[in-house]
């Protein structure tokens, strides 16, 4: 089959990876509610096309932070690229620069940061889990000098949620036998299936409070982001702590089951926010017009976890430009359908 859409590329995507691994990237926490809801949310959106405007020279491109890219859609960071690809990371990134976009290097990546900051030219952040803060502050630094532009600060995970598929597969112990490195790349870091509660709790970092921020302006001039931002009062908080940003997010249901998607909380952040940092979103986004949908509902950009798993399980870093490239041309066709020309002509009155 020839991919035309990501949900060829995750048909494609199952039938290459181990069982284990298969769940480990697709699955979510629990019950797995939140998971389907960040796409159910997306299906129930309906938009209010305008017609008759002049989209001969539509055109995706936009900036993050103060970086041009090509597209509004970047790489949202995911652990252990090396068990989808012998190249990971490094394929990855690769990937996105031949697309224009960027990506956001895991803490838990199987490469290290400087490996991979050496196979791009262009966005890469950084997103830390903070474990220990000597740690934390050499990643820092570490980032800091392989020219990574941003610092993520992942706030959703003061422990790692139960996942269950991994621990029906054991993941644990198969990452050990057959991908000892997968997580390594940076930091000490073990799957949940390899952990008990309390080390479960200690391994995320369960004592992060909002005196966190400042303690990362001391150790970095590096624009700071928020990953996993769901309501309207963190979302103020955030601004009052003046993050450059905050990544509206769920995780990508992989973390509290049962929270709202992060499309639903969308609307009172970006009402809260009030243009005083920039907003990004992930979980769900699959299509050309989910991106859309979130841009008119006030994301400057979005970001995908899993697909870009499935290009580079598929095809490396020719999969993931082919992932995000498809994206871009979806997203391109609904902007001409609406009659949005370019990225700041997509505003919430193309939401019923
Ligand atoms: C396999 C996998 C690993 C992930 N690892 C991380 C991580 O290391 N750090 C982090 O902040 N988020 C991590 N996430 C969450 C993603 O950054 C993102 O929020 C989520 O994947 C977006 O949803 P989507 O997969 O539906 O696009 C991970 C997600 C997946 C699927």
């Amino acid at each position: 089959m020839q991919p035309i859409n990501l949900h060829d590329y995750e048909v494609l995507a199952q039938r290459r990876l181990a069982r284990p691994v298969w769940d480990y990237y697709q699955g979510g926490s629990d019950d797995e509610i939140s998971l389907h809801e960040n796409r159910a949310a997306f299906a129930r959106l309906r938009l209010r096309p305008r017609v008759l405007v002049d989209v001969n020279n539509c055109n995706t491109a936009t900036s993050v932070l103060t970086t041009e890219i090509a597209m509004p859609i970047l790489i949202a960071p995911t652990a252990a690229h090396g068990m989808a690809h012998a190249a990971g990371e490094c394929a990855t990134i690769r990937g996105a620069d031949a697309a224009g976009s960027g990506m956001i290097v895991s803490s838990n990546a199987t490469f290290s940061m400087e490996d991979i900051a050496r196979a791009s030219q262009g966005l890469r952040w950084y997103q830390l889990y903070i474990n220990t803060l000597p740690e934390a502050q050499q990643q820092i630094k570490r980032a800091e000098a392989a020219g990574y532009q941003a610092i993520v600060l992942t706030v959703d995970t003061p422990l790692l949620s139960r996942r269950e598929r991994d621990r029906r597969n054991n993941m644990g112990n198969f990452q050990r036998t057959y991908y000892p490195r997968a997580f390594a790349g940076n930091a000490s870091y073990t799957v949940e299936g390899n952990l008990n509660d309390s080390e479960r709790a200690i391994y995320a970092g369960h004592t992060l409070t909002w005196d966190i921020i400042a303690w990362l302006r001391t150790h970095t001039s590096l624009p700071i982001i928020l990953k996993g931002i769901l309501t309207a009062e963190d979302a103020t908080l955030a601004v009052q702590y003046r993050v450059a940003g905050i990544i509206v997010s769920n995780h990508g249901g992989r973390q509290l089951d049962g929270t709202i998607a992060p499309i639903e909380a969308l609307p009172e952040i970006a009402a809260a926010v009030r243009g005083q940092c920039e907003i990004y979103l992930d979980g769900g986004i699959r299509r050309g017009t989910d991106v859309l949908k979130a841009l008119a509902l006030g994301a400057q950009a979005v970001m995908i976890g899993r697909p870009i798993l499935w290009g580079l399980a598929v095809q490396g870093s020719e999969g993931v430009k082919h992932v995000l490239e498809i994206l871009q041309q979806e997203l391109h066709s609904a902007m001409v359908l609406v009659g949005s020309p370019t990225v700041k002509d997509i505003t919430r009155s193309l939401i019923q």
